[in-house]
């Protein structure tokens, strides 16, 4: 595994709309644990192969109980995610991206979603999810769409050094 670098604006790569996964093959899975490894590294709660220079549409993601530190993360591997369903309650939050540093926002999600999309291997899958980590989904797959959370902030700042981050990914 390799800790990947991380592209930042103005990079073309993250205003392109990712093309879909077709092949779950060695080079594929490679990627994947890459990503993982960038991700952590970091560290972030997310990250999406455009933000790693790769035009695909696959996402991962890493997050714990919003509310309770002592419940173990869990990780998610999607590929070709698609928003199937979302509530029509919207929350807004704090959000940061590791491809724009130095700044966070202020961007309102859908507060629940479901995500459908295949797995590493290429079987489908579904995942609820629900406030912190709908959000972090809903900021990854825009990525793959070359959609910066800035695009949608009502709000954008730089953070005060004391400031804690909410979300970086
Ligand atoms: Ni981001």
């Amino acid at each position: 595994m390799a800790v990947l670098e991380i592209v930042t604006i103005p990079d073309a790569v993250l205003r392109r709309k990712a093309r879909k996964v077709t092949a779950f093959d060695k080079e594929f899975q490679i990627l994947v644990d890459d990503m993982v490894e960038t991700m952590r590294a970091a560290p972030g709660v997310g990250l999406a192969a455009p933000q790693v220079g790769v035009s695909l549409r696959l996402i991962v993601v890493e997050f714990g109980d919003e509310e309770d530190e002592e419940v173990p993360k869990k990780l998610y591997i999607v590929a070709n995610p698609e928003i199937a369903l979302a509530s029509e309650d919207k929350v807004k939050g704090i959000e940061a991206c590791l491809s724009v540093p130095g700044l966070v926002g202020e961007v309102e999600r859908h507060n629940y979603i479901m995500v459908k999309g295949l797995n590493r291997q290429g079987k489908p899958i579904k995942v609820k999810a629900e406030g912190w980590l709908a959000r972090i989904f809903q900021h990854e797959i825009d990525h793959l769409d070359g959609i910066l959370y800035t695009d949608r902030a009502t709000r954008i700042w730089q953070p005060k050094e004391d400031e804690e981050l909410a979300l970086a990914d």
